[in-house]
């Protein structure tokens, strides 16, 4: 089984989680595509899906799934996104695709957050996978240089301006042991839009594709 494969095998996992007629949450990435594509049979079981991206927008769509503004579905029976990186905890790190803000908004406002990966993205302490931090433009080296302050090393994302407007700092160097205050810590600076730590809200359930099937774990 390739990587393709065991994303495509967590993603369809998925599909037991859905809550008929309910409006669920769609996050963004390699994985949900996988995800969207077979929820393309299920269409008519829900009542549509609140999307964290343009992209995942347009996916959508594409495949005939009725797009809902957050502000008009209230609070959504699941989320369901990837991961850049995971820990025992169900703790993440998101944002390799530049969509944090909007998908910590959706799972924000979700009762459940589902999050499905294949095996590579399970770590024992995150940080391996660069931090993403997205700040608003004129914040950039002052958000920089605070970030230097807790040990990491920011790096622009060049070329890179987020659905929202914004810069990404992608901050490597970091043994996060502690993601709640982390996260606490570095989303109080001024000028940051949010960072890419879902410690406060991490994933109640993880779908781990690999070799032998799906692995399932809870937080
Ligand atoms: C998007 O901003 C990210 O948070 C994605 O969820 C994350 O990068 C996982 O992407 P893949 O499913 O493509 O690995």
């Amino acid at each position: 089984m390739d990587q393709n494969q065991a994303k495509q095998a967590a993603a369809e996992a998925a599909l037991k989680y859905l809550v008929p007629g309910e409006v669920i949450g769609v996050g963004t990435g390699s994985t949900v595509n996988f995800f969207i594509d077979a929820l393309a049979a299920h269409r008519d079981d829900i009542a549509g899906a609140v999307s964290s991206s343009n992209a995942s927008t347009e996916r959508l769509k594409k495949v005939g799934i009725p797009v809902v503004e957050l502000n008009d579905a209230g609070e959504l029976s699941i989320y369901v996104d990837g991961a850049d990186e995971s820990d025992p905890h169900l703790r993440l790190i998101k944002g390799g695709g530049g969509a944090l803000t909007r998908e910590k908004i959706v799972a924000a406002a979700s009762r459940q957050f589902i999050c499905i990966a294949d095996e590579s993205k399970l770590v024992p302490v995150l940080g391996t996978f660069p931090l993403p931090v997205e700040v608003i433009p004129m914040a950039r080296s002052y958000v920089a240089r605070e970030l230097v302050k807790l040990g990491g090393q920011p790096k622009l994302r060049e070329g890179f301006v987020s659905d929202n407007g914004g810069l990404i700092l992608d901050v490597a160097g970091l043994s996060i042991t502690d993601p709640r205050s982390l996260e606490t810590a570095i989303g109080m600076l001024a000028g940051v839009i949010s960072v890419g730590l879902f410690a406060h809200r991490g994933a109640d359930v993880l779908l781990l594709g690999g070799p032998n099937g799906v692995r399932e774990l809870t937080a």
